[in-house]
């Protein structure tokens, strides 16, 4: 259920600079500690802007959106098929990213739902996501959602290597909404 004063729609190509702007927003408040400061310096609108519109336009996955009021776009999901399967698990949730200023209000848990709805909706019946290692409050939020802890791996990110957790709803029914 959408959290009341919030609305959940879907992203379109025109939503690519709110979007970007909260990702860059998103990775500095939850990532500082975790990867390295140069990285996340990096990490800078003008590069994620261009990247947000190729996934818009390449249209390999659903994107969702969470508004707020006046200060419109302040959290998105991106969901489509598992880039590499585990498990079995057919469908991924590739992104989830709130502001701190709107997490912990239920946003997180919709956004879930609306990724679960719409990879149901193309004959998916599981999913996984990826999280870095260190992200002890992402973990907590998957781990309450009910996923499952079900592989490791390392990623690269610039010269720093991090480990990485999937986690598995073998049967995504669980998260959906309605
Ligand atoms: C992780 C994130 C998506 C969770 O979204 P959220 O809107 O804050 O979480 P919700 O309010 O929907 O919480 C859903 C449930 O998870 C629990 N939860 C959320 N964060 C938690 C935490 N840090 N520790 C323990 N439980 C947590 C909530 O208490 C809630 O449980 P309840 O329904 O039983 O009350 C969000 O905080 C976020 O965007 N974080 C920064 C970016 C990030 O790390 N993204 C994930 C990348 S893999």
């Amino acid at each position: 259920m959408t959290p009341a004063g919030y609305r959940i729609r879907r992203g379109a190509l025109a939503d690519s600079e709110a979007i970007a702007q909260v990702h860059v927003q998103a990775w500095n408040e939850s990532y500082r500690g975790i990867l390295a400061d140069s990285i996340l310096d990096q990490y800078q609108l003008p590069q994620r802007l261009v990247s947000r519109r190729r996934v818009m336009e390449a249209q390999q996955s659903q994107c969702f959106v969470a508004e707020h009021g006046n200060a419109g776009i302040i959290g998105f999901a991106d969901c489509g098929a598992a880039r590499e399967p585990i498990r079995g698990c057919a469908g991924e949730v590739w992104a989830v990213y709130i502001v701190k200023a709107h997490q912990k209000v239920g946003l997180g848990r919709a956004l879930m739902a609306e990724c679960a709805e719409a990879l149901a909706a193309q004959g998916m019946a599981s999913l996984m996501v990826w999280v870095v290692e260190g992200n002890t409050a992402a973990r907590a939020f998957y781990e309450r959602l009910g996923g499952e802890l079900a592989e490791s791996g390392r990623d690269s990110h610039g010269n720093q290597s991090v480990r990485k957790f999937a986690y598995c709803w073998p049967d995504l029914s669980t998260l959906r909404a309605r």
